[in-house]
């Protein structure tokens, strides 16, 4: 039997076609397949906008960056994220803040948020909820609070495309201005590396549009040569090769998100209750998601095996694991930065969480493999 990882790019034969016409036009870089992209996923999010970049980093880079932020601003951040929603916020500059979550569900609270406030006082100009695994976090009430301080949104949405928040699909940016996505290779839809941020506000897109590639504007006036630049750019640009994979792949969407829900019901049906000591990670209960990841909670001190042993044992049996996430603030560059933080949530749920193979090419087979090796090997000792 073959390794079935936690994450596995779907590419088929219309995919390779698609990037393979690509490689043999003139436009490996930026060309037409780039806004094409764009509009495809802005009609999908139903956003006004979307732009295109290099990673789902980069797209939360260039938000930070169209907001403004910069050295004195301070952003609240979940503790448990990938590093990349935090580091986005010290490239301007700017400080984290970061925020517990809830520690059954790994999301960001009202409540959460509130204590962040409360604990930090003045200074926060904008909050970044991340939809772990393709849950969301609650927009409607977290939007409102934000609201009413002055706060902008930016939802960290790497793993939610496809999914809804209170009745607006994710990216919609119903509750936020901007909404950042990932199209990595582990990600339900990818372009090998990729971003987007959707948003409905066309000033933050056009400067999006002009960082992503240096700072730079042409200048009919001086010259049809001529360009010039006003603020400090990046080159954070998508290639058509990498667009075209994109749009080929979210042409499948509701494939997709018929075979994730398939297996994810599949999974829960036989791993809910097998054990006390073993538990599905719940729904956020925010909205409808198409799941990124398949996470199981389990308490390993009752189980009386530890993580690496059990994660170990699942790679004999061909079950490739993973954990999102070591909280952020635990990073010895956070701890250096702000100190030892509690963040009780966060810890409970990074104690106990486990994400399973969960991609559209598993068999039911594979399924029935992997469902059999987490019972047999976390069956109590
Ligand atoms: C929650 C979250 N935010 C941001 C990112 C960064 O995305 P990328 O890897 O495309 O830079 C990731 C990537 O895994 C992520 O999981």
């Amino acid at each position: 039997m073959t390794l079935k990882p936690y994450a596995r790019p779907h590419v088929q034969p219309e995919d390779i076609d698609a990037v393979c016409e690509v490689l043999r036009s003139q436009f490996l870089t930026t060309g037409p397949k780039v806004p094409e992209l764009e509009s495809v996923f802005a009609t999908l999010v139903e956003a006004q906008e979307s732009v295109a970049s290099s990673n789902g980093t980069t797209a939360l880079h260039l938000a930070s960056l169209a907001l403004g932020l910069k050295p004195g601003d301070k952003v609240i951040v979940p503790a448990l994220t990938f590093l990349a929603t935090a580091n986005a916020v010290r490239m301007c500059g700017a400080d984290v803040v970061f925020c517990d979550v809830d520690p059954a569900t790994g999301i960001m609270r009202l409540e959460d948020v509130k204590e962040a406030h409360a604990r930090t006082g003045e200074g926060v100009v904008a909050i970044y909820p991340v939809h772990i695994g393709g849950h969301c976090a609650d927009m409607k009430s977290i939007c409102d609070y934000a609201r009413a301080q002055g706060w902008k949104i930016v939802e960290d949405a790497c793993h939610a495309l496809g999914g809804t928040n209170h009745g607006a699909k994710v990216g919609a940016c119903a509750y936020s201005d901007m909404a950042c996505f990932s199209l990595h290779a582990t990600k339900s839809f990818t372009a090998s590396e990729g971003g987007m941020v959707s948003t409905n506000n066309p000033a933050y897109a056009e400067k999006m549009r002009v960082l992503r590639s240096h700072g730079m504007t042409p200048d009919p006036d001086t010259g049809p040569w001529a360009y010039r630049m006003d603020e400090l750019g990046f080159n954070y640009r998508l290639t058509d090769v990498q667009a075209v994979l994109a749009i080929s792949q979210l042409s499948r969407m509701e494939d997709v998100r018929q075979r994730r829900a398939e297996i994810a019901s599949q999974y829960r049906a036989a791993l809910s209750s097998f054990s006390p000591y073993v538990k599905v990670v719940p729904a956020s209960g925010n909205g409808e998601p198409l799941l990124h990841l398949f996470q199981l909670a389990i308490d390993f001190e009752g189980l009386g095996k530890d993580r690496a042993t059990v994660m170990k044992a699942l790679l004999q049996r061909q079950v490739g694991t993973q954990v999102h996430y070591i909280p952020v603030s635990q990073q010895p560059y956070y701890e250096k930065l702000y100190g030892v933080q509690e963040m009780p949530g966060a810890d409970s749920f990074y104690k106990n969480v486990l994400a399973l193979p969960y991609y559209v090419g598993l068999t039911d087979a594979d399924v029935r493999a992997v469902i059999q090796a987490v019972q047999d090997i976390c069956a109590r000792v």
